[in-house]
């Protein structure tokens, strides 16, 4: 029991898709994650609410309106995901985001430590990623994990918007130690609220990527 972590499947698309068009101005179709799961170097998980209804009422009712859209999903307990891809030397983390009833709970980073400890355990030496300048929560989340701004990448999204390239070097020992300080915050903030990681370990295949 608990909140459990896996690999997202083709199946999971439709949920992670309709998650995706609550969180992102320019959502990506159910297509781009069809085609993402193809690719040979990329990964994507998916957090799992627990079996038992727990969390907010308002996740109820999310419950029902996809249970009215997706007659087959009408069971999911995704209530996040995080995907990324090897690009040479770098992992580049390409989405991330919280069914919108369940953030401020800690889920987003726990999702964002997922990946950077697959990223970190594959090899990798950096981690890159596009966000836009007016999002203030991702900005906070990334500064945490020592993303810094590269540059500016005009016109990057479908509507026009700037993006900005963030990178962190992740190569030595010292952020191997900085992940597993958060891993343990993390696991405390977990705790502290009653909420359970159950098969979150599990669900990480480990080894180079
Ligand atoms: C970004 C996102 C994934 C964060 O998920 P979350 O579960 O709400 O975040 P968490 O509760 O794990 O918080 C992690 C950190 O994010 C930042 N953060 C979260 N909520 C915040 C808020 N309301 N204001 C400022 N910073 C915030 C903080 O740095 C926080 O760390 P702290 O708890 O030590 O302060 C979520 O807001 C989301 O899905 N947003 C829409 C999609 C998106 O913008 N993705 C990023 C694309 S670049």
């Amino acid at each position: 029991m608990g909140y459990a972590l896996r690999a997202m499947e083709p199946d999971d698309v439709p949920v992670v898709a309709a998650i995706d068009r609550l969180s992102f101005p320019t959502p990506w179709p159910s297509a781009a994650f069809q085609r993402e799961l193809r690719r040979g170097n990329a990964y994507y998980y998916v957090l799992l609410r627990p079996e038992e209804e727990v969390g907010p009422a308002r996740d109820r009712r999310w419950t029902d309106r996809l249970r009215s859209l997706f007659g087959t999903v009408r069971k999911s307990r995704i209530i996040g995901y995080v995907g990324f891809r090897q690009e040479g030397d770098a992992g580049h983390i390409t989405t991330i985001a919280v069914q919108p009833d369940w953030r401020g709970h800690g889920f987003g980073e726990l999702l964002l430590w997922v990946a950077m400890e697959r990223i970190v355990d594959g090899g990798l030496d950096r981690v890159t990623l596009e966000m836009r300048p007016s999002n203030q929560v991702a900005l906070q989340l990334y500064r945490k994990y020592g993303f810094d701004v590269k540059r500016r990448r005009p016109a990057y999204y479908n509507d026009g918007d700037d993006a900005w390239v963030m990178e962190v070097s992740v190569d030595h020992r010292g952020y191997r130690h900085f992940l597993t300080r958060r891993c343990e915050a993390l696991r405390e903030r977990f705790r502290r609220h009653q909420i359970e990681l159950g098969r979150i370990e599990a669900g990480l295949e480990a080894g180079p990527l």
